[in-house]
C-alpha cells in the first residue's frame, strides 16, 4: 500500500524551488573541490573540465530530471518516493534501497562536508577578527597545518558548522530552508560577482583562463576523467536523496525541464567564475595551484596578505564558502530527517538534532583522522579521504546509474511523461539519453578508469 505523508509542504512558487535547488548545488564543490581537482590536474586541467561539462550536459542534466520527478511523483522523502512510484508502476519494492542509499550516503557525506566547511569558519574568524597574515608560502602552510594538526580547533569549527545547519533544517521546509537560501544566495551571487572583478583588476585572469582551458589531452593522468564525472555528480547533488527530497515539495505546476536546464546552468556558471577568481589570484601572486585540499586556504591568504585591502576580501571570500556550504549542507541533512518525521511522526526539531549527532561523531572522526588517528589508513587514505572517494567516486555515479535505469526502463512511460511535459521531440532527446547514454557513459567512464589504471600500473 502506498505510504501516506499527510499535509506535506510546498516551496512558495517555482523560483524559490530553483533557488533552494541551486543552494543544493553550489557549494564547497564548486569551490573547494572545483578548486583543488582543476589545480592538481595540473597540465589536463582542461581536459577535467571538458569532461565535467560534458558530464553536466549529459548525464547531470537528464538524471536531475529524473530524480526531482521521482521526489514528485513520489510524495515523500527519498525511501518513500521510492516505494510510492514503484508501486504505482508495478515493480518491486526493492527499489526503495536507491532512496535507502541516497539518505545514508548523504549523511556521509555530511561528516566530512561539515569538517571542511568548519575550516572555512576558522579562517573566516581569523581573518574577521585579526587578519590572516602570511607572507610566505611556508608560513601558509604552517597556519594549514597548524589547524589541521590541532583536533580540538576542527571539532569546535565544525560543531558551530553542524549547529548551523541543523538550526536551519529544524526550522522547517519554507521557514528554515527556504528562507536561509532567500538570504544566502543572492548574498553569495554578488560576493563572488565582486571578488571575480576584483580577481581580474588585482590578479591574472588571462592567465587563470589559459590555465583552466588549455586542453592538452596527451597529457591526462589517471583519475582526471573519473574526477571529471563525479565532480559533475557531486556539483550537481545527484545520487544522495537531496534533490529527490527536494523535489517531493515541488507543485505539479512546474515545468521540471525548464527548471532543470537553470539549475545547472547556474551551478556550472558559478562554478567556473569561481574557478577563475581564484585562479586569478593564485596567478596574480605567482603562486602555485597545485596544492590539494588546501588549496585555498594556503594559497589564497597569501595572495590576500599582498593585496591592497585583502583583508576585507578574504572575510567577504570565506563568507562566501560559509554560505555556499551551508545551504548545501542542509540539503544533506533533509533527506534523513524528513524520513524520520514522516516515519514515525517525529517533531522535526526533535528529528533534526537525533540525526544530526551520529553526523557530527562520524566528523569528529574525520578530524581526528588528520591528526592523532592519521596514521590508520584503509589503502593508504585517510578517513576523509575514504569517505570522500567512496561517495564521489562509487556511490553518487553507481546511484545515478540505477535512478537512469529506473525511470528510463522500469517506471513506464505514462508516468514519466506526465511528469515531464516537454514538447515530444525535446521529450524523446531527454528519455533516449537517459535511456542509453547516461548508463552507457557511466559504465564507459568506470571502464576507461579501469583500463587507464591497469596501463599505467
Ligand atoms: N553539491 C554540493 C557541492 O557542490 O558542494 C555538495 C552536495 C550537496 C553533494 C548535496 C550531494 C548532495 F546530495
Amino acid at each position: 500500500m502506498s505510504q501516506a505523508t499527510p499535509s506535506r509542504s510546498i516551496w512558495s512558487n517555482r523560483w524559490a524551488f530553483i533557488l533552494v535547488t541551486i543552494g543544493s548545488a553550489v557549494g564547497l564543490g564548486n569551490i573547494w573541490k572545483f578548486s583543488y581537482l582543476a589545480g592538481a590536474s595540473e597540465g589536463s586541467v582542461g581536459v577535467f573540465i571538458v569532461v565535467y561539462l560534458t558530464c553536466v550536459a549529459l548525464i547531470g542534466l537528464p538524471l536531475l530530471m529524473a530524480e526531482i520527478l521521482i521526489g514528485r511523483r513520489g510524495r515523500g522523502n527519498p525511501v518513500v518516493a521510492m516505494l510510492n512510484t514503484a508501486e504505482e508502476s508495478e515493480n518491486s519494492s526493492w527499489w526503495a534501497l536507491l532512496g535507502w542509499v541516497g539518505i545514508f550516503g548523504a549523511l556521509m557525506i555530511l561528516s566530512y562536508y561539515s569538517v571542511v566547511s568548519g575550516w572555512m569558519v576558522d579562517y573566516f574568524w581569523q581573518s574577521l577578527m585579526k587578519g590572516i597574515q602570511v607572507d610566505t608560502p611556508e608560513k601558509a602552510s604552517a597556519a594549514f597545518n597548524a589547524m589541521m594538526t590541532d583536533p580540538w580547533r576542527l571539532i569546535r569549527w565544525h560543531t558551530v558548522f553542524m549547529i548551523l545547519v541543523t538550526a536551519v533544517i529544524a526550522r522547517g521546509v519554507i521557514g528554515g530552508i527556504e528562507a536561509a537560501n532567500r538570504i544566502m544566495l543572492p548574498l553569495l551571487f554578488l560576493i563572488l560577482v565582486l571578488l571575480t572583478l576584483w580577481g581580474a583588476v588585482a590578479g591574472d585572469m588571462p592567465a587563470a583562463l589559459r590555465f583552466m582551458f588549455n586542453l592538452k589531452p596527451e597529457a591526462i593522468k589517471p583519475g582526471v576523467v573519473i574526477d571529471g564525472m563525479g565532480h559533475a555528480f557531486f556539483s550537481l547533488s545527484l545520487g544522495m536523496g537531496a534533490i529527490m527530497a527536494y523535489g517531493s515539495y515541488l507543485d505539479k505546476q512546474t515545468n521540471i525541464g525548464h527548471t532543470c536546464v537553470w539549475i545547472a546552468l547556474a551551478g556550472v556558471f558559478i562554478g567556473l567564475l569561481s574557478g577563475a577568481a581564484i585562479f586569478s589570484l593564485t596567478f596574480g601572486y605567482g603562486l602555485a595551484p597545485a596544492a590539494g585540499p588546501g588549496l585555498i586556504l594556503q594559497t589564497l591568504p597569501l595572495a590576500f596578505t599582498h593585496m591592497p585591502g585583502g583583508r576585507v576580501v578574504a572575510v567577504f571570500f570565506f563568507l562566501l564558502v560559509i554560505f555556499a556550504a551551508w545551504t548545501s549542507a542542509i540539503s544533506l541533512l533533509e533527506p534523513f530527517v524528513s524520513w524520520l518525521t514522516e516515519r514515525y511522526g517525529i517533531r522535526r526539531t526533535r528529528a533534526a538534532w537525533a540525526t544530526a549527532l551520529p553526523v557530527w561523531l562520524l566528523g569528529v572522526a574525520v578530524c581526528l583522522s588528520f591528526n592523532r588517528w592519521s596514521e590508520f589508513t584503509i589503502l593508504d587514505r585517510n578517513l576523509f579521504n575514504v569517505l570522500d572517494h567512496f561517495a564521489t567516486r562509487f556511490m553518487m555515479p553507481l546511484s545515478g546509474l540505477a535512478i537512469a535505469i529506473y525511470v528510463g526502463w522500469r517506471l513506464g512511460k505514462v508516468i514519466v511523461v506526465d511528469e515531464i511535459r516537454l514538447k515530444q521531440r525535446v521529450f524523446c532527446l531527454w528519455f533516449n539519453v537517459l535511456r542509453f547514454v547516461v548508463p552507457v557513459g557511466i559504465t564507459l567512464v568506470f571502464l576507461y578508469e579501469l583500463v587507464l589504471r591497469e596501463k599505467l600500473g
